[in-house]
């Protein structure tokens, strides 16, 4: 379907839910009924940057830091293995005690457990990107969090927006399987700037695409934003299903902190992935980019037991493949 930016401006003010039917119409045509779970690994809350919207930020002092050690990693990935889940991801702030030979030892070892590894952490050098791939790295996650470059500097003290977009054209130039996404509901977010945003992970023809509520969180700048933020994200979702066809989506974890049943309603409306939590749960809490983020007191295994029997409850399968853009199974 090609839409301009007048359409998607049209159907993101629209409260007509055909768009969900459609978009779900499309994920079943072009990725079927199965459903990736990719095993999220919060290996590290420790981050340098400032981002005004994230409970991880520098300067929220009131949060305590841990970083897992090399063996709590790997054994969340066995973990994840023994689950079933053929991708982990590694998620956590813009930690610097993790070098380039730390991250490229860490994959190594990963590797060897014969899953993919989604990486998100941030912005890195070229040469970083590139060593991380060479050690075996399959995918990345940086979102552009918002188009509007205004928006985007008043959000992210001391970033810079071109860098970001350069990082994901050098991701997709060596060959990751790009994931990006933005915010919905930042201060003085347009529907025109999400339209751009939509723009762009076409322009970038990105493999991934994950869009999260704004959830407002006490200790930054944004704690008095606006927290009903869950239609409109389920509509720009639903909008990137109609554009990019055949791309990853997933229901995410933001969404179903904003709404009791938010994955299954994300995964009815063009999601095809979700991401269960393989943190230990003595980490969970501390790993907290908003509150009353969901199944902070819940094991790895019980969110597997979870999520399968929710999937399974809508009728959906869970894949047994890694799950690339290019897998329909
Ligand atoms: N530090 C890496 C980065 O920023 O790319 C990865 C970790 S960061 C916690 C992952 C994502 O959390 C960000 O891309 C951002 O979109 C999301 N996030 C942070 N704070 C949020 C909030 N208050 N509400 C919703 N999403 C949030
Ligand atoms: Fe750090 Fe990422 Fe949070 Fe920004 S969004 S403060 S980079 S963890
Ligand atoms: Fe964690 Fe449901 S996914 S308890």
């Amino acid at each position: 379907m090609s839409l301009n930016k007048k359409d998607i401006i049209e159907i993101l003010k629209s409260s007509d839910d055909e768009l969900f039917r459609k978009a779900d119409e499309v994920r079943k045509e072009y990725k079927g009924d199965f459903v990736h779970l990719r095993g999220l690994i919060e290996f590290t809350n420790i981050c340098r940057c400032n981002c005004f919207y994230c409970g991880l930020r520098a300067e929220n002092k009131e949060l305590e830091r841990y970083r897992l050690s090399e063996d709590e990693i790997l054994n969340c990935v066995k973990n994840a293995v023994n689950m079933g889940y053929k991708t982990v991801v590694l998620q956590g702030g813009e930690d610097k005690y993790y070098t380039r030979d730390k991250i490229c030892n860490l994959i190594e070892k990963i590797k060897n457990y014969d899953v993919a590894v989604t990486l998100s952490i941030g912005e890195r050098s070229f040469e970083d990107y590139k060593a991380f791939k060479a050690s075996g790295a399959d995918r990345y996650l940086l979102r552009i969090e918002t188009t509007d470059k205004e928006l985007y500097k008043q959000l992210h003290p001391n970033m810079d927006f071109e860098h970001r977009k350069k990082c994901l054209y050098e991701l997709k130039e060596l060959g990751y399987e790009t994931g990006t996404g933005c915010i919905v509901g930042l201060p003085n977010q347009s529907i025109e700037a999400l339209a751009d945003d939509i723009l762009f992970f076409k322009e970038l023809d990105a493999d991934m695409v994950g869009v999260g509520p704004l959830i407002p969180h006490p200790n930054t700048p944004l704690a008095n934003a606006k927290k009903d933020n869950f239609n409109l994200a389920l509509r720009v979702m639903a909008v990137i299903r109609l554009i990019l066809k055949d791309i990853n989506i997933p229901a995410t974890t933001a969404m179903e902190t904003l709404h009791p049943n938010g994955r299954i309603i994300a995964l009815k409306s063009g999601a095809n992935v979700v991401m269960p939590n393989m943190t230990d749960t003595k980490y969970r809490a501390k790993y907290e980019i908003y509150p009353d983020k969901i199944c902070i007191n819940e094991s790895p295994d019980k969110c597997a037991i979870c999520i399968k029997s929710k999937i399974e409850s809508i009728g959906r399968k869970i894949s047994t493949s890694k799950g690339f853009r290019k897998d329909n199974y």
